[in-house]
């Protein structure tokens, strides 16, 4: 039997918090539809921060009370803290992420506090969680390296992700936030979590901006990691990692896992379709190279 790999979509939150101008709610409501349609079931929708500083991801809610509801779909949002908690567990959810960095300054710049605070502020979140039973993603940025200090030590993404875990975070999404790392390195960062953490509940998530991000899945594929964040279009970024690009377009990550003969339940012509259509609203060419080939051939 063919293996599974697991694809965390995360344009609608990652892709579009970046954007310069926000998306309209039913324009990512019907993304959302389409890439659950197309056969993802793990989406990440939103986010619910701070609106002054990401007003992208304003209209969360009403996004979450407004969304088709298909079976084994997970709908997830993130939350940095317990105002943001508070606001997601009563609407339908199935997951919440709370988000920490490797690198103290990207803590400071990203969500106003350092990476001991932030793990401080996600306990009443975890503690929301575990009473209404809702799984927790974490993240941890700057995984190969940081926009304002550069090198990251390994010993300081492994801490992080063990402090996450020991929070209950049943998975940990390692975040190349700037698409600096290579296959080498990022094979070893990997190799480092894995030594402290079951490999089944690390997940990866690379930005795309020097092109790295399908050589460093493969990577890390060949390490035995078996879920992959991607971004539909290839859209991504965040405003807090100046000129960082998407993540690695979901569609590309599909066709390369189906040459693989890995199996993921997902029809790559289908997200190439949700591509078009968010794309065509962005009035932008997509950033997957195997959807470009399709609208071609
Ligand atoms: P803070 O420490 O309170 O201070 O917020 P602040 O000055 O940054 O913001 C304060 C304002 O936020 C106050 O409102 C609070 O009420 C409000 P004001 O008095 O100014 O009107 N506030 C909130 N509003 C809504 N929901 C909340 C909330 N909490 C406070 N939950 C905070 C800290 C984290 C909220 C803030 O700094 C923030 O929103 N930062 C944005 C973080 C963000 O969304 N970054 C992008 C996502 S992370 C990412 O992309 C990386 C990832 O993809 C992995 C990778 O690639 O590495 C996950
Ligand atoms: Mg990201």
């Amino acid at each position: 039997m063919a293996e599974h790999v697991t694809i965390v979509e995360v344009g609608p939150r990652d892709g579009l918090q970046n954007e310069p101008t926000a998306v309209p709610v039913e324009v990512r409501i019907e993304l959302v539809r389409q890439l659950a349609q197309a056969g993802l079931r793990s989406i990440e929708v939103g986010s619910f921060v701070s609106p002054r500083r990401i007003p992208q991801m304003a209209g969360t809610a009403e996004l979450l009370r407004s969304l088709p509801r298909f079976d084994e779909v997970i709908y997830g949002v993130l939350v940095p803290n317990e105002q943001g908690a508070l606001e997601a567990v009563e609407l339908p959810i199935q997951e919440l992420a709370v988000f920490a960095s490797a690198s103290e300054t990207f803590s400071q710049r990203n969500i106003n506090c350092s990476i001991d605070e932030s793990l401080d502020r996600f306990l009443p979140v975890m503690e929301l969680a575990q009473a209404r039973s809702i799984p927790v993603r974490g993240y941890v940025s700057c995984v190969l390296g940081c926009p304002y200090e550069g090198k990251v030590s390994v010993r300081s993404v492994v801490d992080v992700s063990r402090r996450l875990s020991a929070l209950g975070c049943r998975e940990i999404s390692l975040g190349d936030t700037i698409g600096i790392g290579t296959p080498r390195e990022a094979s070893a960062m990997v190799r480092a979590a894995a030594a402290e953490l079951p490999i089944d509940s690390l997940a990866v998530h690379f930005h795309d901006t020097r092109g790295q991000a399908l050589a460093n899945i493969l990577a890390c594929l060949d390490d035995g990691v078996r879920t992959i964040d991607s971004s539909v279009a290839g859209l991504g970024g965040c405003p807090y990692a100046p000129g960082a690009s998407g993540n690695v377009a979901t569609e590309d990550l599909v066709y390369m896992l189906d040459g693989l003969g890995m199996e993921t339940g997902i029809d790559v012509s289908a997200v190439a379709a949700a591509g078009d259509f968010i794309s065509r609203h962005l009035g932008r060419a997509t950033a997957s190279k195997v959807a470009r080939a399709l609208a071609v051939s």
